[in-house]
């Protein structure tokens, strides 16, 4: 689909649907929501709360990462790498919408910094991919291998009893080590070890932040 030349303002208009289709537009999944058919739900009480959080959480690394793929697709070099950032951006609008739903199920909301998140994404996006696409593919198996690791720690954080949105983050997280595949398989390359501290600290910041906020 992204094999023809874009016009700037072509770029313009994608970059500003992508913001309004993750800020307003709400669409469902294109995939069913794991376990659709278990709509369980922790006890209302801090069991409840705390799966609320963690999945505000998670719906605020899924603004996030809209918002990076939306900028990197902007200044990635190849029709290639912006095919493949669609192809992921896309899974991830499904982790969005599932994060979404599970939260108004758990009575919750999800964190009023979204624009916050995504406007900073969206930058990171934009520099990683001026980086050229051997550095932005290996931004891009970074950031998911480090996505990855939070999910796994919220398999662990998240209550048992919360099979529902256990199952939610299992997919994602499924989804998240094919991208990280499909970028290295694309010729992304390691980045050096202070750019993955620093991609750490802002994952840190945003999770913490957005957990209350
Ligand atoms: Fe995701
Ligand atoms: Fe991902």
């Amino acid at each position: 689909m992204d094999a023809r030349q874009l016009s700037p303002l072509d770029r313009l208009l994608e970059v500003a649907n992508d913001a309004l289709r993750t800020g307003f537009a709400r669409l469902p999944a294109r995939r069913p929501p794991p376990e659709s058919a278990a709509r369980d739900l922790p006890a209302a009480g801090p069991r409840r709360r705390e799966a609320a959080r963690l999945m505000r959480v998670n719906h605020a690394g899924e603004v996030a990462a809209q918002g990076l793929y939306s900028g990197h697709a902007l200044t990635a070099r190849t029709p290639g790498t912006r095919d493949l950032l669609h192809r992921a951006a896309a899974e991830e609008a499904d982790h969005l919408a599932w994060c979404r739903e599970r939260l108004a199920e758990l009575g919750s909301r999800s964190s009023l910094l979204d624009p916050v998140w995504y406007g900073a994404s969206f930058m990171i996006g934009a520099l990683a991919g001026l980086a050229g696409d051997p550095v932005g593919l290996g931004f891009v198996a970074e950031t998911e291998r480090q996505v990855e690791g939070h999910l796994d720690r919220h398999l662990v954080a998240l209550p048992a009893a919360d099979r529902r949105s256990r199952a939610i983050v299992a997919s994602m997280k499924a989804d998240e080590i094919a991208h990280a595949e499909a970028a290295r398989r694309a010729g992304a390359i390691p980045l050096p070890r202070p750019a993955v501290m620093l991609m750490g600290l802002c994952a840190r910041i945003m999770t913490g932040t957005a957990r209350w906020i």
